[in-house]
């Protein structure tokens, strides 16, 4: 039996296998991913001593990645690409959801190129977004946050895959000798920009929880499809941490809305969801933008940007681009993407600063 917590942690690898197949088909280049992938499928291997057990986790992976595990371990892409990735219309979805972050963030990193800034990734999994920010922005410190075995996984990751360990600028020496010493060791990782920090969020009550957090530095706080694993009024707590404890900062926020919706697209969602036994509260309880934008109120946060996917799609990009990413594959389900897409909000707000968000919102 898996605990919730599990549960919920393996959908980082739904996260990943999606933003794999967009990496692959080209709608998103990601020099670190297949390195981060690679780590974990090492990582994964190397702690299991049965090799029944092993072949079964091997097939597993190679299921979620597409059947791009090498027999010797890590991750084998060649030139042919595999039959199958995810359909069109979720590598369309993928797309929208990382670009949009990413647009947000590079906003806010323009206005802030010559100051010390920092930015926080509440759970992150094994995202890699953060190594391409931190190679781009010398300036930005990261910290990262995640459940503790998570960020055992992404450090191990971290510490051997040269990319990823140069990138955060590791040391040699923080290498444990052996993979039992590496289990038995701690699961964070600090080096002078970096900061992956294994904590339940919703355990966290104390800046001292947080000693590489500077309170007085600009901060973007992302949540991308992190803080809906968690009962209302703790996911509530976890962004208030944030309002209180940092002078200034800007909240971003990706999560998925609709669940009460009498569509079906809602119910289907909620179907999926409890057959996989995963909990998202504020699906139903937060499940309009209107509501999400009420939410983020009561909690004192300034409203600069509330939209769903949907909107983001027709109204940020550029029409270049979306002729660039529609010559990636052929999409027939315009009708289906867009009504996934309704099913998804991003919300951006500050405090403590007057830095707006330049894209327009949908209310
Ligand atoms: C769907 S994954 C998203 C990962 C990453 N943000 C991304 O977009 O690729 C959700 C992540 O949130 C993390 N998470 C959920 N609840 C958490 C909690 N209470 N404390 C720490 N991490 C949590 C999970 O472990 C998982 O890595």
């Amino acid at each position: 039996m898996f605990s919730q917590d599990q549960i919920t942690r393996s959908t980082d690898y739904d996260a990943l296998s999606c933003r794999l197949s967009c990496h692959l088909k080209g709608y998103l280049i990601d020099k670190y991913l297949e390195k981060e992938i690679s780590g974990i499928i090492r990582f994964k291997l190397l702690s299991i001593e049965s090799e029944f057990k092993r072949l079964s986790v091997k097939r597993q992976l190679s299921k979620q990645f597409f059947g791009l595990v090498d027999p010797k371990g890590g991750l084998k892409v060649s030139s042919r690409l595999p039959v199958v990735l995810k359909s069109p219309v979720i590598n369309r979805g993928t797309w929208i959801r990382t670009r949009s972050i990413d647009l947000v963030i590079d906003q806010w990193l323009g206005e802030n190129a010559t100051s010390k800034v920092q930015l926080v990734i509440l759970g992150s999994g094994n995202d890699t977004r953060g190594f391409r920010l931190l190679e781009k922005h010398p300036n930005l410190s990261l910290i990262e946050i995640d459940f503790e075995e998570t960020c055992r996984i992404k450090k191990y990751s971290i510490l051997n895959e040269i990319a990823l360990k140069t990138v955060v600028d590791a040391k040699e020496n923080q290498i444990p000798d052996t993979h039992e010493a590496f289990i038995n060791s701690s699961a964070s990782l600090s080096t002078p920009r970096y900061h992956l920090i294994p904590l339940d969020l919703r355990q966290l009550s104390s800046v001292s929880q947080l000693p590489s957090l500077d309170p007085a530095l600009p901060t973007l706080v992302l949540t991308e499809c992190c803080v809906c694993y968690m009962e209302d009024n703790e996911s509530n707590r976890v962004l208030q941490f944030f309002r209180e404890n940092l002078q200034s900062g800007v909240l971003v926020m990706y999560d998925p809305i609709g669940g009460d919706s009498s569509a079906n697209y809602g119910q289907i969602m909620l179907q999926n969801l409890s057959m996989r036994g995963i909990q998202m509260p504020s699906l139903l309880k937060y499940s309009t933008i209107e509501k999400q934008h009420d939410r983020l109120r009561e909690l004192g946060f300034s409203l600069t940007n509330v939209s769903d996917l949907s909107f983001v799609y027709t109204h940020w990009i550029d029409q270049p681009e979306l002729v660039s990413i529609n010559r990636l594959e052929l999409l027939d389900e315009l009708e289906e993407l867009s009504l996934i897409n309704k099913h998804y909000c991003l919300l951006v707000s500050s405090w403590g600063t007057s830095w707006r968000l330049a894209f327009p919102s949908q209310i």
